[in-house]
């Protein structure tokens, strides 16, 4: 089992479209990290990295980059000379990313901005990423053929993104789960199927060379505690369950997490694709 690293209650996949609205990222912060570290997302990004072909000598783009997490880890694979750029619509993970980058030493080019219009002229980069930042876009093919403007011909992408309707959790009464877990899929994020049809609309965005690999992630405990908790809370605001059956919610996955016995899961996806 995963290990427990105290609770995350506040976390919601919501809150990713208006960080700087937050009275405290600190938590969302370290939501990322936990995920980030987990064993199956950490393969992902390694596919992602041999499929991409970042090596010394190519420059990067990582549209959606947060906190430069990745970007940061991408920088390390570069020589110092060369451009590693990080653009995220939130201001406090931009001012975050510039503070680990100058404390790591790395000259980043983290800037705050829209996915939807880079700031950058044409054939820019090599190579151009964005990860768990379509899901939330209401256009995600504009942010995508965005990526491809600003991408060389014959340059990679890579995105990763899960499929929100494939959450799995632990929790005995199969109706509730099914109650709760559906409102997450239909309100937490304005494009949670999108996996579904990513590979056909990178087809008629023009990329070639589309490969797709799949992880399902296990959630740490005290990530998976706070996060399936308070979807519940959410469904019970929006009235798609009663006080009862929050009650079972909340207590179930406490005493599953109590005997370091929950278990969620999540199917996440990598596509790969040459810029034609
Ligand atoms: C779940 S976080 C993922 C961050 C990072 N890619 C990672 O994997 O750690 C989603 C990120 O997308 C950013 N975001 C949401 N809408 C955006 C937009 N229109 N343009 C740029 N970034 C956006 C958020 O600010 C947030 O940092």
């Amino acid at each position: 089992m995963n290990s427990d690293r105290g609770g995350l209650d506040e976390v919601s996949l919501h809150s990713f479209t208006h960080l700087d609205d937050m009275p405290d990222i600190a938590d969302y912060i370290r939501a990322l990290e936990i995920f980030d570290a987990q064993k199956e997302m950490q393969e992902l990004k390694s596919i992602a990295i041999e499929r991409t072909g970042v090596s010394s000598g190519t420059s990067i783009l990582d549209v959606g980059c947060g906190f430069g997490l990745e970007t940061l880890r991408l920088a390390q694979l570069l020589g110092p000379g060369e451009r590693m750029a990080g653009i995220d619509k939130s201001a406090s993970f931009i001012a975050e990313a510039q503070r680990r980058a100058a404390e790591a030493g790395r000259a980043i080019d983290f800037r705050q901005g829209d996915a939807m219009a880079l700031p950058y002229t044409k054939a820019s980069f090599d190579i151009g990423r964005a990860e768990r930042l379509l899901i939330y876009l209401d256009d995600p093919e504009r942010a995508i053929s965005e990526l491809r403007r600003v991408v060389r011909a014959g340059g990679r992408i890579a995105l990763i993104e899960p499929d929100v309707e494939t959450n799995t959790i632990n929790v005995d009464d199969r109706t509730l789960v099914r109650r709760i877990l559906r409102h997450e899929c239909d309100v937490g994020v304005p494009n949670a199927w999108l996996v579904r049809r990513l590979g056909a609309m990178l087809e008629d965005l023009g990329f070639t060379g589309i490969e797709i690999a799949t992880r399902v992630v296990i959630f740490d405990q005290a990530l998976a505690a706070g996060y399936f908790a308070k979807l519940g809370v959410s469904a019970r605001q929006a009235g798609v369950i009663g006080d009862e059956d929050l009650a079972h919610w909340t207590g179930a996955i406490a005493e599953l997490r109590g005997r370091g016995r929950l278990f969620c899961t999540i199917g996440y996806f990598l596509f790969t694709a040459i810029r034609a």
